[in-house]
């Protein structure tokens, strides 16, 4: 598959970032018998991640702003194009050894995210989006789950912890869409539960108190996979707002609908 120049650059970035997060990957594997565990082990993994992407994308790109779920906002001299990164997304996962993790980048140009890169250094999945020219999984081009009926669909969601979020609207919103799907899951990596959408494994993916990095790579791969996202009213201030509602045309907006029932119960 040919990539653009621009994708290259965030393709080797995630690869090399990717690579460190695979070796402290298999050292936290060895942490978890440990008196002390792999927290702080893993917060550093996270940390130098970040390091790698910052220096890799600005090397290639000078003059880009960078905002960064560890080390904040990096103003650029070019004030039109911003990447916005997750180093390490699924950082619960990878504490516990568990491979569902992920490197996201997207490029933001005036407000529009314009190229994406999701990967999981583990399993080697690289999706990749691009405005305009589709996204992939690998080499091959993806597109939405065809299904149509609720009651075929699998469908993903984060729900809160520890006292994060509203817990109440949360169990609402699950008890009104577990009645009607054939499967709910929560994998526990935002980015890569939209990467799914995009790859049709997920018909749709739900999630509020969501923060920039996590979605925006993954947004732009639902869409250019032919799916629908939107924010929890339907409108497109899905970073404003931080929450998200993904899917195909059809689930997307059944699912929309019963969200909005949970909201009024
Ligand atoms: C988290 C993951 C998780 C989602 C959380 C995020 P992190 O990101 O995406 O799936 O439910 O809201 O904070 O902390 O692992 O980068
Ligand atoms: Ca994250
Ligand atoms: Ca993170």
């Amino acid at each position: 598959m040919l990539r653009s120049a621009l994708l290259n650059v965030m393709v080797a970035a995630a690869r090399k970032a990717g690579r460190s997060l695979r070796r402290d990957f298999g050292e936290v594997e060895n942490l978890q018998v440990s008196l002390k565990g792999p927290a702080n082990y893993v917060s550093a993994a996270d940390r130098k991640a970040e390091e790698i992407l910052l220096g890799e994308l600005a090397k290639a790109r000078p003059g880009y702003g960078f905002l960064g779920e560890e080390g904040g906002v990096h103003e650029g001299s070019d004030k039109s194009h911003t990447w916005i990164v997750d180093p390490l997304d699924g950082t619960t996962n990878f504490l516990h050894g568990i491979p569902q993790f992920a490197i996201s980048i997207g490029l933001e140009r005036e407000s529009t995210i314009i190229a994406a890169v999701i990967y999981n250094p583990v399993t080697e999945e690289l999706f990749t989006a691009e405005r305009g020219k589709g996204t992939f999984l690998n080499d091959q081009r993806l597109r939405v789950s065809a299904r149509r009926l609720l009651a075929d669909s699998v469908i993903a969601c984060g729900l809160p912890h520890l006292g994060r979020g509203d817990l109440a609207l949360f169990r609402r919103e699950f008890a009104l869409v577990q009645d009607k799907v054939a499967g709910l899951r929560r994998f526990g990596a935002a980015a890569l539960d939209l990467a799914w959408v995009a790859a049709g494994r997920f018909d749709a993916f739900w999630e509020r108190e969501l923060q920039p990095w996590d979605m925006a790579a993954g947004l732009l791969m639902v869409r250019e996979a032919g799916g629908f996202a939107t924010d929890l009213d339907g409108g497109d201030a899905i970073l404003a707002k931080r929450q998200v509602v993904a899917g195909t045309e059809v689930i997307h907006r059944e699912l929309l609908g019963l969200l909005k029932q949970a909201e009024k119960a």
